[in-house]
């Protein structure tokens, strides 16, 4: 079986992070978010992922090629000359994506995180008949989102309006769909959107079905929506008691810390941290509510809260960084400062207390 997997997107909302790698390569709970996808689609028995990819295919690709063979999954780049928005690739892959056996396949948009019952959707696409299943979620703010009008007993879909203006439901599209291949002869082979335009066609005949997904759902392409995603997940594997949660001593709640990171001695790790591959964190450090991207060092007596520290950073000794920080890639903070909403570009040192959120370029 197959699935496509939209990876382009600038993931301008994920600054500075994606100034690094793009935003499917940067890592979520010690593992770049494309992977939480690509090892749910293999379990659910997809053997050849496409990534339709519009901006920096070869870092993408390089990455990938040791997860084709780990993994035991094919892995293909469709690439776009331009961005062609959420539908247009779909056109673009056409070829690979239908080979005559009307086998339906899998559709992801790369930045949602969720326990992915795949195969449920699957049972549900296949029972229904219909051209698209998408999975819909509840949320609280429905206007950042696509919203999805349905009939609760059916799943028939009446209507999709995507970041809606005025309130017309609270069920959104989560941005996993199981596609038959007719779908294709309603795509374009131009920039265009699955959600304006694809989805309200095959709604208008009835072939649109929406399943609601099981637990927990959160786009993660912004640092807020990222961290409260992290909850989520952490929660995810606490709920299913995963070997993956940490039993280290200094945690607090759910954790996740890479087997090669040192904690040092009177540390408190969490609620809610994951510390990744070769961090050093010094002597009483707390860190909650924060990711610890792979190689950096947090220093003694600091406090990380609610921040996400990107590769290879290194926070001084005594700092406390607070209310959404996100460093880029290798940046230093030097010791006893205070940062408040600090964003810092990567390879740049902050050197004096930062009181109001701000940019550090
Ligand atoms: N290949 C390719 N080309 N991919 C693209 C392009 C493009 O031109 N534009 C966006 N994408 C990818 C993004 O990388 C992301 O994986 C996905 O398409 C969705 O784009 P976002 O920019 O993240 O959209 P959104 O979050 O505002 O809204 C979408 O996701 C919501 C759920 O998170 C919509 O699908 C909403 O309906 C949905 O509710
Ligand atoms: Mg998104």
């Amino acid at each position: 079986m197959k699935a496509i997997i939209l990876v382009g997107g600038f993931g301008t909302r994920l600054r500075p992070l994606t100034l690094s790698v793009p935003k499917p390569l940067v890592d979520f709970a010690n593992k770049p978010m494309i992977l939480h996808q690509i090892e749910a689609l293999k379990r659910a028995g997809v053997d050849h992922v496409i990534l339709a990819i519009a901006y920096q295919p070869g870092v993408m690709m390089s990455f990938l090629k040791e997860y084709e063979e780990k993994l035991g999954i094919k892995i293909t780049c469709s690439e776009e000359k331009t961005p062609m928005g959420t539908a247009g690739p779909l056109a673009i892959a056409r070829k690979l994506l239908d080979d005559g056996t009307g086998e339906p396949f899998f559709m992801l948009n790369a930045d949602v995180i969720c326990e992915y019952p795949l195969r449920e959707a699957l049972d549900y696409h296949r029972s229904h008949g219909g051209e698209a299943t998408i999975l819909v979620t509840k949320v609280d703010e429905p206007s950042k989102y696509g919203v999805v009008v349905f009939d609760e007993s059916t799943g028939l879909v009446d209507r999709f309006v995507e970041k809606p203006k005025e309130f017309v439901g609270n069920k959104i599209n989560a941005g996993i769909y199981v596609l038959s291949p007719s779908v294709l002869d309603k795509v374009q082979l131009r920039p265009t959107s699955i959600e304006k335009e694809v989805f309200p066609l095959v709604a208008q005949e009835d072939k649109l079905r929406a399943m609601v997904l099981e637990g927990y759902w959160m786009d993660v392409g912004q640092p807020k929506d990222y961290l409260q995603g992290l909850d989520l997940y952490l929660g995810g594997l606490r709920a299913r008691e995963s070997p993956l949660l940490s039993r280290h001593p200094a945690v607090v709640g759910n954790a996740v810390i890479d087997e090669s990171a040192s904690i040092g001695e009177g540390c408190v790790i969490g609620p809610n941290a994951c510390i990744g591959k070769d961090c050093v964190i010094e002597d009483g450090v707390c860190l909650r509510n924060c990711m610890v991207f792979p190689g950096s060092t947090i220093g003694k007596h600091s406090c990380v809260t609610k921040s996400i520290i990107g590769w290879r950073s290194k926070v001084g000794q005594w700092a406390r960084l607070e209310n959404m920080c996100v460093f880029g890639e290798d940046v230093q903070c030097r010791d006893e400062l205070y940062l408040n909403g600090a964003v810092v570009l990567p390879h740049k040192e902050v050197k004096v207390n930062v009181a109001k959120p701000e940019i550090i370029i």
